[in-house]
C-alpha cells in the first residue's frame, strides 16, 4: 500500500505518481487518513511539477468517485450544464440556463458561492426574496422535467465530490489554487458527478480572471476540455476575455436586474452577445438545432422560464429586489475616451463594498456593488458619473473608491482622426473542442 510520506516524495523528485497512488491517497484524505498538511505539501508539489495527462484523468475520476455521480439519464430530454471559471459581472448563468431551456434541453446547473472578488451565482440568486438554493435530487428532476420550467439552478449536496470539497479549501489557505491539473481537476470532477449529457465551458482570460494569459486560458480549456472526453462527456470551451466587468454592473442584486433586463429582450450588448454565443454551443452539443436563442429572447419565452424557474425555487419574480441604504460615485477627473476599466479593480471594490466575502460561511449584502455608467470606448467628461457604489456599510467606502479609482483609464480623445484609443477586441477569443 502506498504510503503519504512517499507519495509526496515521488511527486517533490518530479516521478509520475501511479493510478494505485492517487486513488488511494485521494481516498485516505476524504477519509482523514491522510492529514491537512500532508495534502497541502503533496499540492504544493504538484503545483511546481504539474500532473501529466494520465495524473490529471486519474487524479479527477479518484475525486468524482469520492462521492455519488448524479444520472440525469432518464428525463426524457438532452440536458447540458455551463461553467464558468469566473470573471467580474459575470451573471450569464441567469438569463443562459432558462433561455436554454426554452430552446428544448434541460439544463440542471451546480453553481457555486462567491469568495473573494469574483460573485458567486448563488449568492445572486439568493438577492431574489424568498429564493432557496438547496434542493434535493427529487425536487431537482422535477423542475427539470416540468415543461414550463426546464432549468434548476442549485447548491451542490454534500455528497458530490467531497474530496474536492476538502482539497479545494485547504488550496484557498496554502497558495495552491493557481495550479492547472488541479483547477481542471477540481471544476471537471465536480461537473462529471453533477451528470449533464454535454457541459460548455466559458474560460476567461484577463485581468479579472484566474487566467490573466491566453497561453495558460488556452492550456486550462484543453485540459478540462480532455477531462471531459476520457469521461465520455461532450465537452466545449469558449476563451473569453475578462479585462473589463461583463455588462454595468458587479454585486449580487444589481447584476438580478441587469439579467432580467437581457431577459425581457434588451440589456448590455456584450452579456446579450455571450449569453447567446454559449447557448448556441450548449444547444449543438444537446443535438437541438433550427431553435434560434435570440428569437427566445425576443419572444418572452426565455423569461417566462425564469419566472418559472425562480418560482419553483421558492422566489418571487416580481419581488423589489434589495437596494443599499447607500451610495456614492466616482467622477471623471478629466475629458477623453475611457479606455480602461479593469474587471479586477471593479471586482475588490465591489467585494469590499459587502458584495463578496472574506472566509467561507459569511454574509454577503444583497444590495451592494458597483454600477458602471460608462464602458471603454466611451467618451467622458470632466466630472461625469464613470460609477455608483453601493454598500450598506459606509465606512467601507473610502477604500472601495480608491481601488476603482486605480482601475480607471482616460486617455486624452485623439484629435487627429487617427486609430481609436480602444482597439475593438472580440469577447469570445478562441473555441476549443475535443
Ligand atoms: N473553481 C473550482 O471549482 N476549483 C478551482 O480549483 C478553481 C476554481
Amino acid at each position: 500500500m502506498p504510503d503519504i510520506v512517499s507519495v509526496i516524495r515521488h511527486k517533490r523528485d518530479g516521478l509520475e505518481l501511479t493510478g494505485a497512488e492517487i486513488d488511494w491517497v485521494i481516498r485516505a484524505f476524504t477519509h482523514d487518513i491522510v492529514a491537512d498538511e500532508q495534502m497541502a505539501a503533496l499540492a504544493m508539489a504538484i503545483w511546481f511539477r504539474g500532473m501529466t495527462r494520465a495524473e490529471t484523468a486519474r487524479w479527477t475520476t479518484a475525486m468524482i468517485d469520492s462521492g455519488r455521480r448524479l444520472d440525469f439519464t432518464g428525463l426524457g430530454l438532452p440536458t447540458v450544464d455551463k461553467h464558468s471559471t469566473g470573471g467580474v459581472g459575470d451573471k450569464i448563468t441567469l438569463p443562459l440556463a432558462p433561455l436554454v431551456a426554452a430552446c428544448g434541453a434541460a439544463v440542471p446547473q451546480l453553481s457555486g458561492r462567491g469568495l473573494g472578488y469574483a460573485g458567486g451565482t448563488l449568492d445572486k440568486l439568493e438577492s431574489i426574496p424568498g429564493w432557496r438554493a438547496d434542493l434535493g435530487t427529487v425536487e431537482m428532476a422535477e423542475i427539470l422535467t416540468d415543461p414550463a420550467i426546464g432549468a434548476v439552478v442549485c447548491a451542490p449536496t454534500e455528497d458530490l465530490a467531497p474530496a474536492d470539497r476538502k482539497l479545494y479549501a485547504l488550496r484557498d489557505v496554502t497558495g495552491t489554487v493557481e495550479s492547472i491539473p488541479l483547477i481542471a481537476s477540481s471544476i471537471m470532477s465536480k461537473k462529471i458527478a453533477e451528470g449533464a449529457g454535454a457541459l460548455v465551458l466559458d474560460v476567461k482570460v484577463g485581468s479579472g480572471a484566474y487566467m490573466t494569459e491566453l497561453g495558460e486560458a488556452r492550456e486550462l480549456a484543453r485540459t478540462m476540455v480532455e477531462l471531459g472526453s476520457d469521461e465520455g462527456l461532450p465537452t466545449v470551451a469558449l476563451i473569453t476575455r475578462m479585462d473589463t466587468p461583463l455588462g454595468r454592473t458587479a454585486g449580487n442584486a444589481l447584476e438580478v436586474r441587469e439579467a432580467v433586463e437581457v431577459l425581457a429582450g434588451g440589456g448590455p450588448p456584450d452579456v446579450v452577445e455571450l449569453t447567446l454565443a454559449l447557448a448556441r454551443e450548449m444547444l449543438a452539443l444537446a443535438g437541438i438545432d433550427g431553435v434560434d436563442p435570440a428569437e427566445r429572447l425576443k419572444d418572452g419565452s426565455a423569461m417566462d422560464r425564469w419566472r418559472a424557474m425562480i418560482a419553483a425555487q421558492g422566489g418571487d419574480p416580481d419581488a423589489a429586489l434589495p437596494t443599499a441604504a447607500y451610495t456614492e460615485t466616482l467622477r471623471a477627473d478629466s475629458d477623453g475616451i475611457l479606455t480602461g476599466l479593469d474587471a479586477m479593480a471593479v471586482g475588490v471594490a465591489a467585494w469590499r463594498l459587502g458584495a463578496g466575502r472574506e472566509r467561507q460561511g459569511q454574509a454577503v449584502q444583497a444590495g451592494a456593488g458597483v454600477e458602471l455608467h460608462a464602458k471603454p470606448g466611451e467618451a467622458v467628461r470632466a466630472g461625469q458619473v464613470l460609477a455608483t457604489l453601493h454598500t450598506d456599510t459606509p465606512e467601507k467606502i473610502p477604500a472601495a473608491l480608491t481601488t476603482l479609482q486605480g482601475g480607471v483609464r482616460i486617455s486624452a480623445e485623439a484629435s487627429d482622426g487617427g486609430a481609436p484609443a480602444v482597439p475593438a477586441r472580440p469577447l469570445v477569443v478562441e473555441r476549443i473542442s475535443g
